[in-house]
């Protein structure tokens, strides 16, 4: 038990039905930092993430936020600590912004509630923080990719979590909007001192955005520290089977990788 860690997982397995996809992981995600995980198709991140985020029950195992046993807290008191932004987020594309942002909000009222002031200020501060202001009345559906998934963090952050997972939060953007979700995911973690876990396939992008990787490998974690202890080649080969080859990048001192060929 230690105050630093906000979500820990303890001997975690899950399985779906008879087949075991995660077994015995642990993990301690420290406040304030940014963590990614990385890992091949199909080897369990989003089923680690979601059971992270109580969507899925463990076959045996914990997950604990804040020293609590996520399973046995309240969606709301759950919600009120972490917001979620998963792999696939489509539905709802008919509202506009500011009511999907409003949603956002859910967790902090009872039902009869209506918006309080308290309430109108942090959506309108969730929209700016997310460059989203001139969008605000646009319908969802009327978005670019990289609106949309700008819209979907500003609800996540209306919640006003302390940690926020997102689950693969560039994909299908182009390169210039995955850079700008990055660095808003950055922002939020210096600013408001989010702690950021989150799925990447990008291994260049985690390594630059991230304290710490996590690589998942055959229901393992495979290796975990900082991005220059985890990018060995060796890793690279293991886990990716890529020829690497791995560089610093003079502007971050971050390493970026180069895969050469398939092994
Ligand atoms: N609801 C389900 N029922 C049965 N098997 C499932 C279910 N969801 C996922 N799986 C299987 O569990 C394994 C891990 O899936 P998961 O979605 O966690 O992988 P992933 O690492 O997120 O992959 P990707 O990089 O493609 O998103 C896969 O073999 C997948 O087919
Ligand atoms: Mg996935």
């Amino acid at each position: 038990m230690s105050d630093n860690i906000i979500l820990s997982v303890k001997d975690l397995s899950v399985s779906y039905k008879e087949k075991n996809i995660i077994e015995n992981i642990n993990l301690d995600i420290e406040k304030g930092k940014v963590y990614s995980i990385i890992g091949p198709n199909g080897c369990g991140k989003t089923t680690l993430i979601r059971t992270m985020s109580r969507s899925i029950r463990p076959k045996s195992g914990c997950v604990e936020l804040n020293n609590n046993d996520i399973f046995k807290l309240k969606t709301k008191n759950v919600a009120k600590k972490m917001a979620v932004l998963s792999q696939n987020n489509m539905t709802m594309s008919e509202i506009s912004v500011k009511t999907l942002v409003q949603y956002g909000r859910f967790a902090h009222k009872e039902w009869w509630m209506g918006s309080s002031s308290e309430d109108n200020e942090i959506v309108e501060w969730a929209i700016e923080k997310t460059a989203l202001v001139d969008y605000k009345d646009r319908k969802i559906n009327t978005l670019s990719g990289g609106e949309r998934q700008r819209a979907w963090i500003a609800m996540s952050i209306a919640q006003k979590p302390e940690i926020l997972l997102l689950d693969e939060p560039t994909t299908y953007l182009d390169i210039s909007h995955q850079l700008e979700i990055l660095e808003l995911i950055s922002r939020l973690n210096k600013e408001e001192k989010i702690t950021i876990l989150m799925v990447l396939h990008d291994i260049n992008h985690a390594a630059r955005y991230s304290d710490e990787l996590i690589v998942i490998k055959d229901k393992h974690v495979y290796t975990k520290g900082n991005p220059w202890k985890v990018l060995e080649s060796n890793v690279l080969r293991d886990v990716f089977r890529v020829d690497a080859q791995i560089s610093k990048d003079k502007e971050t001192n971050k390493p970026i990788f180069y895969a050469k060929k398939v092994i």
